[in-house]
């Protein structure tokens, strides 16, 4: 049977997302290959170190995982994206990094998740 897991991660009292006037804001989403298959607790671990490192950085977005493949959005300030994206992109845990999309925003859409998290339901009909 397929496990489906979602984790959200309200932030009480996290700033609003609305644009600071003296920061470009960016959002950026790509695609990327695990370079092995990550077990709940590899993902649990992850989302350990990142949340509260996003929330340090003004980071939000949300993180999707399905057998094997990751789709993560990434919104703040633009310079803390850029260099965490530079950073995820070294990570040995996965591979590929695919940029699908990268533009400023006004506002997060993601304002109040330091790192939504989705482990997608494997279905029969992806398989
Ligand atoms: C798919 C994927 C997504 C990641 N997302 C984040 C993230 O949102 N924030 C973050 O700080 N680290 C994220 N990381 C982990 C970083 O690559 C890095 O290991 C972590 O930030 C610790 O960096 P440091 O050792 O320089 O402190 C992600 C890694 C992977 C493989």
């Amino acid at each position: 049977m397929s496990r489906r897991t979602a984790i959200s991660r309200r932030i009480p009292g996290a700033r609003g997302g609305k644009k600071d006037d003296n920061v470009d804001m960016l959002q950026i989403i790509y695609g990327s290959a695990a370079t092995k298959p990550f077990a709940r607790e590899n993902l649990v671990d992850l989302l350990k170190i990142a949340r509260p490192k996003n929330v340090a950085a003004d980071i939000s977005g949300m993180l999707l995982y399905h057998s094997g493949s990751f789709l993560q959005v990434l919104e703040g300030p633009e310079k803390s994206v850029e260099e965490l994206y530079a950073k995820i992109q070294k990570d040995p845990r996965h591979t590929r990094c695919l940029l699908i999309w990268r533009g400023s925003i006004q506002q997060k859409e993601f304002e109040n998740w330091s790192m939504g998290f989705v482990d997608t339901p494997s279905s029969p009909w992806l398989n």
